[in-house]
């Protein structure tokens, strides 16, 4: 099966972007993690600074029952359109994981709030490139 990995906004700087925050290990490294953890299935993992591109993949992922892993980076905190999106995947059934890098919630007053969460299977923050691998261990699991 091919597992959706979609990262928003700013996520393509990753190894150079506050490192203090968000480590030094960039997207690649990030595909390479996840590859190693695929146990045959695809992993494709895309990022976009684009809302209407990411918008586009979850449609994508409601027509092709994907499993999708999604760091909404920013548009976490305000887009609707994208929790629109991200609600007609669980709506039909499908699985998606909310993943951030840091713990949004040790962070500013306005990272304390997510839209997807509420339209989300469920949600891994704070773990690093881990909270990746550890999501894809569930969707490897729901799909065993
Ligand atoms: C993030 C947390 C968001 O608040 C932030 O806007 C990001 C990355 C994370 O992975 O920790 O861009 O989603």
């Amino acid at each position: 099966t091919r597992v959706l990995v979609l990262n928003g906004p700013n996520l393509g700087r990753l190894g150079s972007r506050e490192p203090d925050v968000y480590g030094n290990q960039d997207l690649d490294a990030l595909r390479r993690l996840l590859d190693g953890s695929a146990d045959g299935h695809e992993i494709d993992l895309r990022q976009t600074d684009d809302e209407a591109e990411l918008i586009g993949w979850l449609h994508e992922a409601v027509d092709s029952s994907s499993p999708v892993i999604l760091n909404p980076a920013a548009f976490t905190h305000y887009s609707y359109a994208l929790r629109d999106a991200a609600a007609q995947v669980t709506k039909a059934g499908g699985t998606l994981l909310e993943v951030h890098i840091s713990n949004p919630h040790a962070r500013e007053e306005f990272r304390h709030t997510s839209v997807i969460s509420g339209v989300a299977t469920g949600v891994i923050a704070g773990l690093g490139f881990d909270g990746y691998v550890l999501a894809l261990e569930y969707v490897k699991r729901k799909l065993a």
